[in-house]
């Protein structure tokens, strides 16, 4: 899908303008109290009051997310107008545009209309601006007509033809929203890789695989690449990595990406991801049912190889590395048992006591790897724990960082993107669940706070830089009859980097 801009002055004129505009559909906002006002004041007059004898029937009335699509109306250029109800004016909030954006998407795609000029996001938004709602109204048409249909062995037909949509802007805005829709596109692009490497089948996405899309990657957008396979892992000593990855036939890769936007004096933000490309849980093997959701336990990787895209096509002045421990956690004759020992590269022994709790085992030594790069900030993302979607459901990602202020930036990065977090402690005293009788420390904490623990775990390889760790075991997919990787958490990190440069 294709976005620009389609600019016309801010007047009663320009209003017209719009209304006479050659489109397939012309989407337009209406309010609850007054629907007819601006653009659909216009489309009444020219329409000799069609829109206001069907407000008057009730038909139009400007209700949070409802949609009315007229077609072929006599005085109208556009073949199509799609009213779209944003409740009452001065009411409405981020959560209320993307309500009403959603809804008119769908109404849009339903349609056959091939092109389209979106005039919603001239919307007044509480606290948020005409740039933010381009990009989040690219981002709800992007997530709307995404399809995964790599596995299927015929082509299936395009169930939507719309090809190409312009932002209907006030001429003084023009510049901020080619940005916002350039930057939409290209998160919804980084958005989209996550998802595809989320929803690609275990067999298929290996840690082979996934660095080969990561070096892809460094390819097309000038990124430096370095894959790591087993010898040269075991040279860096990560005992612990190896440990998850002994099981396994496929042979573990260690990746690093590196995008230097910034200047080489520049402290890097580093992004590790949780690379587990089939979770059985090893020994401590997972009961049957679900069992194939665990081709998502490598989401965390899919998701900073995703942020890092975005970024680099962005071209933001900002220097980012994504780190991927990518490994199987397979049950074969040479797997970790429970009660094996490992040495971290931090030199730090691990009792293993389950082998389904690879997730920290594997980023323990990437946090440790983390140290060369001096870094601004490490953020891991990982779907660590099932003990997360106990606590915070599909709702918000769980955040974790002893730092506050590293905490309320990936919080209000959250926020200004719908992609959530809500932070959950990681103190001392909750070390003490760890405690092992024969290594130094245990990798399972017992059941209660279990994601606690967990984070816990991971932050005894992180006392050298500022640290945050996002817990997206309840939010990177969903199952059931929607079942799918949704691409989070890409929108909060690249708002995180966004607002890191600007700062
Ligand atoms: N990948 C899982 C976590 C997970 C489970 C994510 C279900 C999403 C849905 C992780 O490796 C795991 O197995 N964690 C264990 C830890 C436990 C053994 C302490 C868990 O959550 O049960
Ligand atoms: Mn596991
Ligand atoms: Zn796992």
């Amino acid at each position: 899908m294709d976005f620009s801009t389609k600019a016309f002055d801010s007047t009663k004129a320009g209003q017209a303008d719009l209304a006479n505009a050659k489109t397939e559909c012309l989407v337009v906002g209406v309010y609850e109290q007054q629907p007819l006002a601006g653009l659909a004041k216009a489309l009444d007059v020219a329409s000799k009051g069609l829109l206001t004898r069907m407000v008057k029937r009730g038909e139009l009335n400007g209700k949070l997310g409802s949609t009315l699509m007229l077609h072929e109306v006599a005085g109208w250029s556009p073949a199509r107008v799609l009213f779209v109800g944003l409740g009452p004016e001065d009411k409405l909030t981020q959560k209320g545009f993307n309500e009403a954006t959603r809804a008119a998407v769908r109404t849009l795609l339903a349609s056959r209309a091939a092109d389209a000029i979106w005039t919603l996001a001239q919307a007044k938004i509480a606290k948020q601006d005409i740039a933010w709602a381009v990009r989040a109204s690219v981002l709800a048409l992007r997530e709307a007509t995404y399809r995964f249909v790599q596995m299927k062995s015929k082509a299936e037909p395009a169930t939507t033809v719309l090809s190409k949509v312009y932002f209907a802007v006030a001429r003084e805005d023009e510049k901020a929203v080619k940005l916002a829709a350039k930057r939409g596109t290209a998160i919804a692009n980084g958005m989209a890789l996550t998802k595809d490497l989320g929803n690609l089948p275990g067999n298929v996405c290996t840690p082979t695989y996934l660095a080969g899309e990561a070096q892809k990657l460094a390819r097309e957008f000038k990124l430096k690449s370095e894959i790591l396979g087993p010898k040269q892992i075991e040279a860096l000593k990560m005992g612990s990595f190896l440990s998850v990855a002994r099981g396994s036939v496929q042979p573990p890769r260690f990746i690093v990406l590196k995008y230097e936007g910034g200047g080489a004096k520049q402290a890097p933000i580093v992004l590790v991801g949780k690379g587990v490309t089939f979770d059985s849980g090893g020994i401590s093997l997972k009961p049957g049912e679900g069992m194939d959701e665990m081709k998502y336990d490598m989401c965390g990787a899919g998701s900073v190889l995703g942020t890092i895209r975005a970024v680099a096509e962005m071209g933001l002045k900002l220097n980012v590395i994504a780190i991927v421990p990518a490994t199987e956690n397979m049950p074969n004759g040479q797997a970790t048992k429970p009660g094996d020992v490992v040495t971290s590269m931090s030199g730090q022994t691990i009792e293993v006591l389950n082998t389904d709790a690879e997730g920290r085992l594997i980023l323990c030594d990437a946090l440790t790897y983390a140290e060369r790069f001096k870094p601004a900030a490490v953020i891991d993302v990982a779907t660590l724990t099932g003990a997360c979607i106990i606590a915070l459901g599909h709702v918000n990602s769980g955040l974790f960082s002893k730092s506050d202020a590293l905490a309320d930036e990936l919080l209000a990065a959250g926020r200004t993107t719908g992609d959530t977090a809500w932070r959950l402690p990681v103190e001392e005293e909750y070390q003490e669940q760890l405690k092992s009788n024969f290594a130094d420390v245990a990798n399972i904490g017992g059941r209660p706070a279990g994601s606690v623990t967990a984070a816990c775990f991971l932050s005894r390889f992180t006392e050298k830089y500022d640290w945050a760790h996002l817990d997206i075991a309840g939010t990177a997919w969903k199952s059931g009859a929607a079942k799918g990787a949704t691409g989070r958490p890409v929108p909060l990190l690249t708002q995180f980097l966004i607002d890191r440069e600007a700062r």
